[in-house]
């Protein structure tokens, strides 16, 4: 193995540019040409190449985003879009491709490993961390640590106006941003779409808490489980509480990355650099307690990551 391809891919998350950082120094480290691929799958069918050097990552491991861009390729889920992908790569003579991102991401390399035998190694980017088998994905929390910045900022205005307020934050259909900073934030209820919830034991929880003396109430919502929008006309029209919303949105997505993040992805990139050099493929970097391991796509594709029960009961525990 002479020359690799790095590309990030789907929604961008903090951490993806030490991630790429991360690839292009150790592959250089490691006597590999790197080749800088735009805009994901989209820029491999594109042709969009350039060839990275140590100065190409210089000052970008604090910056949030991708150096590279990104994009979710419809013409790569065509058989003659990964054909051309797969034309480019041999005119550009990259014999492997280490993709930074999502699921979606991972099921197109996988299709393009199976049709075209390339070499891919994947690493999970996602501030949503709903990919299985690994515990933490690149960015989750640099995303978690921006909400919990939003819930104590809001939380002030909350209390000097006694009010009540509905975050509804990012996840798509995974509640873990949710879940966390929702426990981090001190929410008095959360609603992620992993566990029902009955919008009666909200309000009821509500009521116990003014009793109690409470000056506010936060609700964090994750967008997979409901509308904060909805959620916050109900609460008003069944309490009557001045309740407010604020929907979160892209906001999530940016920013510095956190030093956890930063480090999780110059481990993962480091070690994807590892084994496309031995020649795997198939694989995706994942954090298992503590470690960093690699899976198979087919482990990172089949099985639905799970919530952790024990720590929702806790939040809601915390927050009686
Ligand atoms: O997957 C990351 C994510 O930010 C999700 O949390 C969200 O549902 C989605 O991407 C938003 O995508 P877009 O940027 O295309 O609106």
């Amino acid at each position: 193995m002479k020359r690799i391809g790095v590309l990030t891919s789907g929604g961008d998350a903090p951490g993806m540019n030490a991630a790429i950082r991360a690839v292009v120094r150790k592959g250089i480290f490691e006597g590999l040409e790197v080749v800088g691929i735009k805009r994901g799958y989209a820029g491999l069918i594109n042709g969009e190449f350039v060839d990275m050097n140590l100065g190409s990552v210089a000052d970008i491991i604090q910056r949030g985003g991708t150096i590279l861009r990104t994009a979710r390729s419809e013409e790569f889920r065509t058989v003659e879009g990964r054909r051309r992908a797969y034309a480019n790569m041999q005119e550009q003579g990259i014999e492997g491709l280490i993709v930074i991102g999502g699921d979606g991401s991972f099921r197109g390399a996988q299709i393009f490993s199976q049709e075209h035998g390339v070499k891919v190694i994947g690493i999970p980017g996602t501030i949503d961390n709903d990919i299985p088998c690994s515990d933490y994905s690149i960015g989750f929390d640099t995303s978690v640590n921006t909400v919990v910045d939003a819930i104590n900022k809001i939380r002030d205005t909350a209390t000097s106006h006694e009010r009540t307020y509905v975050i509804e934050v990012m996840g798509r259909h995974a509640g873990y941003i949710a879940l966390e900073a929702g426990l981090a934030g001190g929410a008095e209820s959360i609603l992620i779409p992993e566990i029902p919830f009955s919008i009666d034991e909200i309000i009821e929880k509500l009521h116990r808490g003014q009793k109690r003396g409470k000056l506010h109430s936060i609700i964090v919502v994750a967008e997979g489980a409901a509308s904060g929008i909805e959620i916050g006309k109900q609460i008003k029209e069944k309490t009557g509480f001045d309740t407010k919303v604020t929907i979160l949105g892209h906001l999530q997505r940016g920013g510095t990355p956190t030093a956890f993040d930063r480090v999780l992805a110059s481990r993962m990139g480091a070690l994807a650099v590892d084994l496309i050099k031995a020649g795997a493929s198939g694989k995706m970097i994942a954090r298992q307690h503590n470690d960093l391991v690699a899976v198979d796509f087919d482990c990172a594709l089949s099985e639905k990551r799970t919530i952790d029960h024990s720590v929702y009961e806790l939040a809601g525990i915390l927050a009686i």
